[in-house]
């Protein structure tokens, strides 16, 4: 993991917003840089909108108008950070828990950059533990179709997602296929998100201030 690739990806995905957009914006500490750049530019954008609380609070504290997606409609641009990314720009992300509101913004959005550091390239998808958002009474559910399907559920006790719902882990899986996955796992009652970004992929991944 590298702070110095993070904030060159995050600085690097400025030259893709245009005047007067609203912009798409995630979480976690390679967007913190992304916003701190977007900042400079406040005063050319209409504002953003959000993937989380946290984000929320730092796009507000730097004077960047937060605004509602369905008052906005469809969006140009959304730029995010994943914990994994494959050579085919499918992402697994979730790791800061926002993986429900990050893939509303990410289907909603003409072009998705992705802003990551090195250590996030991987050549199959499953090393990072797959994040799956459930309602709080489907846990034990879900834990057993997880099971059935050769993975390792484990619950990240405590934790509590902005959307009220509970996060589980999923340890052991390499996925050799994230759309067929992710399409299996999305008709398991219960399952609010899954973390594979792979019927949506990334659009463009600037690892550092490279493209991918
Ligand atoms: C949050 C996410 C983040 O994009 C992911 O965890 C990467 O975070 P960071 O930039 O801090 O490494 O999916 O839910």
């Amino acid at each position: 993991m590298s702070a110095n690739e993070k904030r060159q990806a995050g600085e690097a995905a400025i030259r893709y917003v245009e005047d007067g957009a609203i912009v798409g914006v995630g979480t976690g500490s390679t967007v913190a840089y992304f916003i701190d750049a977007l900042a400079d530019l406040k005063d050319r954008i209409q504002g953003a909108v959000s993937s989380s609380e946290q984000s929320t609070a730092h796009l507000k504290r730097l004077g960047i108008p937060v605004l509602d997606l369905n008052a906005t409609g469809p969006l140009s641009l959304y730029v995010d950070g994943a914990d994994e990314c494959d050579p085919h720009k499918r992402l697994i992300k979730g790791g800061g828990a926002a993986l429900t509101r990050e893939k509303i913004i990410a289907e909603a959005s003409a072009k998705f950059v992705c802003i990551i550091d090195s250590s996030k390239r991987v050549d199959l998808l499953g090393t990072f533990p797959l994040p799956i958002e459930v309602i709080p009474m489907a846990r034990s559910l879900v834990g057993r179709e997880i099971a059935r399907r050769g993975g390792n559920p484990v619950w990240r006790d405590g934790v509590v997602t902005d959307n009220g719902n509970w996060v589980i882990d999923v340890h052991g899986w390499q996925i050799a296929d994230p759309v067929a996955l992710e399409s299996d796992l999305n008709q398991i009652p219960g399952i609010v998100a899954v973390g594979l970004f792979a019927r949506r992929p990334a659009d463009v991944v600037l690892v550092g201030d490279k493209l991918l």
